[in-house]
C-alpha cells in the first residue's frame, strides 16, 4: 500500500507574500474553498501578528472551510502565537505553525544568539503554542544551510516539546537534492522518537531546484511537502503543489500518494493566477499555456498517431478543458453561475447579482466573456467602500497632439473636477488626478496586462505607489487601459 503524503498549501500565506499577489478577504476565501475542492490536507491561510487583515482572513477562513486544517504562522513569540491561536478560534481543524532560523547565519545575524538559547526559544514556543492547539508544527527557518547534527537536535526537543509535525525549509532555495534529500534522512536515522511526529520539506526555488528537492525528501522519509499553486512565493517561489501531484501520480512506481484531485488543477491554476494579478509562464510544467502544445512536425505527426508517444500526463487529469464554453452578452446568470462554479468559485446569490451586472456590462464592450474574465469580475470588490470614487474621467491622445484629460472625483460625497496634460494619455489622467489629491505619491511599479485576447480585451492594472515610507499596491481592470491606470492609482491612494 502506498504511504499518504500531506499537501500543506502556503499559497495564501508564503504565496500572497509576494509584492502585488495581495488579495482581499473575499478573494481569499475564494481560493481557500477551492483548495479545499482540491482535496489539500493543510490551508496555511496567513501570519495573523502581521496586519489586521491577515487576521481577519484567517478567521473568515477558518469558519469557511469544513474539512483541511487551517494553519496559522507565527514567529516564536508569544503574542505571535496569541494572535494565531485567537485568529484560528473557529477553525473545525486548526494548526499553528511557529518556529524560529536555526543557520549559523541566522543565530548570528538574525537573533544576535547562540544554538543553545535559540533551542531553549524553539521549544518554550511549541510549549506555548500547545497551550491552545494539540496540533503545532514547528519550522527550523533555513533548515537546508543549519548543520544537521545540530538541527537534529533542535527537531528532537521540539518533537518532546510536543510539535506534530517538524518543517524543514530550504529557505534560501540553496540546497542540491541530495544534500537535502540525506538532511532527511539524517533527521530519521538520529533524531529519537522522529515517529512521533511528520516531517515536512518546505522548498524554494532560487536555483531551480525547489521541486527536485521535495522530491528527494519525500523520497527519504518527509511526508508532508508545503507548496504553492503555480510556485508562487518569496523571491523564486516555492515547490509548486501542481508538480508534485503530478509527479506523485505519473510515476506509479513510487510508492507515495496524495489527497489531491488533479482534475481541479488548471481551474484552481488559473483562479489564482487571475486573482492574484500573477500571469503563469507559457512553458511552467503541469499548468502553463504550452504545457501540452506540440508544436514541432515530429511531435505532432506521434501525438497523432498515439498521444502517448510524446505526452507523459493526459491534459484531462489536470482539468485541462478543451471545450471551455465561451460566454456572451446574451448568456444567462446561470450559465455565468455555471461557469463559476466549475472554476471553483460558488458565491453567494446577492454576490452573484453584482457580478452578473458586471458581467453584461462587460459583454457589451467585449464579444467573448472567457473563464479569466469572469474569475477576475467575481474577484473584484474592491470599488465598493472607496472614500474616493472616479465619477468621470476623459482622455485624448494620438498622433501630433498632445495628450490631455479630465476628471471629475467624488470624495466622500463632494464633487471636484480637473484636467491636466501629460507625456501620454495615462499620465494626463494621473497628473489630473493629483490636481485634487494633493498626496505626494510616487509610483514605483505599473504593470498593464491582457486578461484573455484579442483588442476587445479586458486589461489588468497592477500599481504600487510609495507614499512618506509605506507602501500600497492597487489593481484595476477595464477594457479601457486609461481608466483601468486611473482605477488602480486610485486604489492605491484609498489604501494610503
Ligand atoms: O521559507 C521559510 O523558511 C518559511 C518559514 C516561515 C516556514 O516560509
Ligand atoms: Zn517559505
Amino acid at each position: 500500500m502506498n504511504d499518504r503524503v500531506y499537501i500543506f498549501d502556503t499559497t495564501l500565506r508564503d504565496g500572497e507574500q509576494v509584492p502585488g499577489c495581495q488579495l482581499n478577504t473575499v478573494e481569499k476565501i475564494q481560493v481557500a474553498k477551492a483548495l479545499e475542492q482540491l482535496g489539500v490536507d493543510v490551508i496555511e491561510a496567513g501570519f495573523p501578528i502581521s496586519s489586521p487583515g491577515d487576521f481577519q482572513s484567517v478567521v473568515e477562513i477558518s469558519k469557511a472551510v469544513t474539512w483541511p486544517t487551517v494553519c496559522a504562522l507565527s514567529r516564536a513569540v508569544e503574542k505571535d502565537i496569541d494572535m494565531a491561536a485567537e485568529a484560528l478560534q473557529h477553525a473545525k481543524r486548526k494548526r499553528i505553525h511557529t518556529g524560529i532560523g536555526t543557520s549559523d547565519a541566522h543565530i548570528r545575524y538574525k537573533f544576535n544568539s547562540n544554538r543553545e538559547e535559540i533551542l531553549e526559544r524553539a521549544v518554550r514556543a511549541v510549549k506555548y503554542a500547545k497551550r491552545y492547539v494539540e496540533d503545532v508544527e514547528f519550522y527550523a527557518e533555513d533548515a537546508g544551510r543549519t548543520d544537521n547534527e545540530y538541527l537534529a537536535r533542535v527537531v528532537e526537543a521540539v518533537i518532546k516539546a510536543g510539535a506534530t509535525v517538524v518543517n524543514i525549509p530550504d529557505t534560501t532555495g540553496y540546497c542540491l537534492p541530495e544534500e537535502f534529500g540525506a538532511k532527511i534522512k539524517y533527521l530519521i536515522e538520529h533524531v529519537d522518537g522522529v515517529d512521533k511526529a511528520i516531517l515536512s520539506t518546505h522548498c524554494h526555488n532560487d536555483l531551480g531546484m525547489a521541486t527536485a528537492n521535495t522530491m528527494a525528501g519525500l523520497l527519504n522519509g518527509a511526508r508532508q511537502c508545503e507548496v504553492t499553486i503555480n510556485g508562487i512565493g518569496e523571491r523564486a517561489g516555492n515547490t509548486a503543489l501542481e508538480e508534485i501531484a503530478m509527479i506523485l501520480k505519473a510515476h506509479k512506481g513510487i510508492p507515495l500518494e496524495t489527497n489531491i484531485n488533479t482534475q481541479r488543477i488548471y481551474p484552481v491554476s488559473r483562479m489564482v493566477s487571475s486573482l492574484m494579478n500573477m500571469p503563469v509562464q507559457p512553458n511552467k510544467a503541469i499548468v502553463g499555456k504550452n504545457a501540452f502544445a506540440h508544436s514541432s512536425g515530429i511531435h505532432q505527426d506521434g501525438v497523432l498517431k498515439n498521444a502517448g508517444t510524446y505526452e507523459i500526463i493526459d491534459p484531462r487529469d489536470v482539468g485541462i478543458d478543451t471545450n471551455s464554453i465561451v460566454l456572451t452578452a446574451r448568456s444567462g446568470r446561470a450559465a455565468l453561475k455555471y461557469r463559476l462554479e466549475v472554476n471553483g468559485v460558488r458565491l453567494p446569490e446577492e454576490k452573484l447579482d453584482q457580478v452578473y451586472a458586471d458581467f453584461l456590462n462587460l459583454a457589451d464592450k467585449k464579444k467573448e466573456i472567457h473563464d479569466d474574465d469572469i474569475l477576475m469580475l467575481a474577484g473584484a470588490d474592491r470599488a465598493h467602500d472607496r472614500r474616493i470614487k472616479v465619477d468621470w474621467l476623459q482622455a485624448t491622445s494620438g498622433i501630433g497632439m498632445k495628450p490631455v484629460a479630465s476628471i471629475g472625483l467624488d470624495i466622500a460625497g463632494e464633487k471636484f473636477e480637473a484636467a491636466a496634460t501629460g507625456n501620454g494619455p495615462v499620465d494626463a489622467a494621473i497628473n489630473a488626478l493629483r490636481q485634487i489629491v494633493h498626496r505626494q505619491v510616487t509610483l514605483t511599479e505599473f504593470t498593464i496586462q491582457g486578461v484573455t485576447k484579442g483588442s476587445d480585451d479586458c486589461c489588468k492594472v497592477h500599481m504600487q505607489v510609495e507614499h512618506e515610507g509605506r507602501v500600497c499596491y492597487g489593481f484595476g481592470a477595464s477594457t479601457d487601459i486609461v481608466t483601468a491606470s486611473i482605477e488602480a492609482y486610485v486604489d492605491c491612494i484609498n489604501k494610503l
